[in-house]
């Protein structure tokens, strides 16, 4: 078991299993395993006839929630649940999961820690690595690629779109005349001198161009728009989402879809304002701080 695994904190969890109401013999599903944090404690309350299917599409991070729960079910031994992993996308899942079967529904967006911490996934600029950022690295194209392929225009563009950086422009500059570009920490270089922080700022300056680069390159918002749009069909009437956002961007599209929903008839929207760690929580575990949840319920009939 990896020290990461060890180390994890699952964000927002009893928070998450309130709303999921998670109960013995119910089908769940974890569209984002990750370290298996949240799914280890769904799996602890669902007994023998519980099913819980778990996505994830990075095949390292798969590898360790299967190991993580599988030891969690040789403990449970007769009382365990049947799991079911899914390598894929969270946005193929009306191909997994069947109509009007599942019980709730948990996403936790974004990257867990295990990849930001592992400099040679390329998603953190506090580590040197190669640009990678890919979640699944057997398919689509490398944060390296975009940089040093896509026009001035065009980066300028994807940074202003998913990385909210008014100052795009200027950093898409300063990366064509800094090609080619090759590692995390040339690119936060690159980024820090062409747009230093201001003076009110926390964040690091390459934060946004980092987060628009990973966002791009895994088509994440695409993803949460496909799953929001599966969702309805694949809840029973009264079944639970719970969903766990990390920047306005994401929660965005969670909260304008849950309203489009809610005016529907499709969903009840169980949070007017989303659920926030608290102090303490975010003490422990800083990632926590910018977490927001949402949380709805399956609405009868449409
Ligand atoms: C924040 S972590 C989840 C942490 C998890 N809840 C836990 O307690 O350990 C997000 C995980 O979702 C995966 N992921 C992100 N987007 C995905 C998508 N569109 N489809 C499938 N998996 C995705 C990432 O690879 C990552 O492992």
């Amino acid at each position: 078991m990896s020290r990461s695994i060890d180390r994890h904190v699952p964000v927002l969890l009893n928070e998450a299993l309130e709303f999921l109401r998670v109960r013995a013999g119910g089908t769940y599903v974890d569209c984002t395993l990750g370290l298996a944090g949240h799914a280890e404690a769904v799996v602890r309350q669902l007994g023998p006839k519980g099913h819980l299917i778990g996505f994830d599409r990075d095949p390292e991070a798969l590898g360790l929630a299967r190991q993580r729960l599988e030891r969690v079910g040789s403990e449970l031994g007769a009382e365990a649940p049947l799991v079911t992993f899914v390598g894929e996308p969270f946005s193929s899942i009306a191909g997994h999961v069947k109509p009007a079967s599942v019980d709730g529904l948990l996403a936790d967006f974004g990257v867990s820690s295990l990849q930001l911490d592992q400099a040679q996934r390329g998603f953190s600029f506090q580590a040197d690595g190669p640009l990678e950022m890919r979640m699944d690295r057997r398919t689509g194209v490398t944060a390296e690629q975009v940089v040093n392929e896509a026009n001035e225009r065009e980066l300028a563009d994807l940074i202003y779109e998913y990385g909210e950086e008014r100052r795009s422009r200027r950093i898409a500059r300063a990366i064509v005349r800094g090609r080619p570009v090759t590692t995390t920490a040339q690119l936060a270089r690159i980024v820090s001198s062409a747009a230093p922080s201001m003076k009110q700022e926390r964040i690091h300056p390459a934060t946004r161009t980092f987060q628009a680069l990973r966002i791009y390159v895994n088509r994440e918002l695409d993803e949460i728009k496909a799953l929001f749009e599966a969702a309805p069909r694949l809840l029973k009437p009264s079944a639970r989402l719970a969903v766990i956002s990390f920047h306005s961007l994401e929660d965005r599209i969670a909260k304008d879809s849950l309203r489009e929903g809610a005016q529907k008839g499709i969903w009840e929207i169980l949070t007017r304002k989303p659920v926030t760690a608290g102090e303490q929580e975010i003490e422990s575990n800083p990632r926590a701080r910018s977490a927001k949840l949402r949380a709805a319920e399956r609405q009868k009939g449409n």
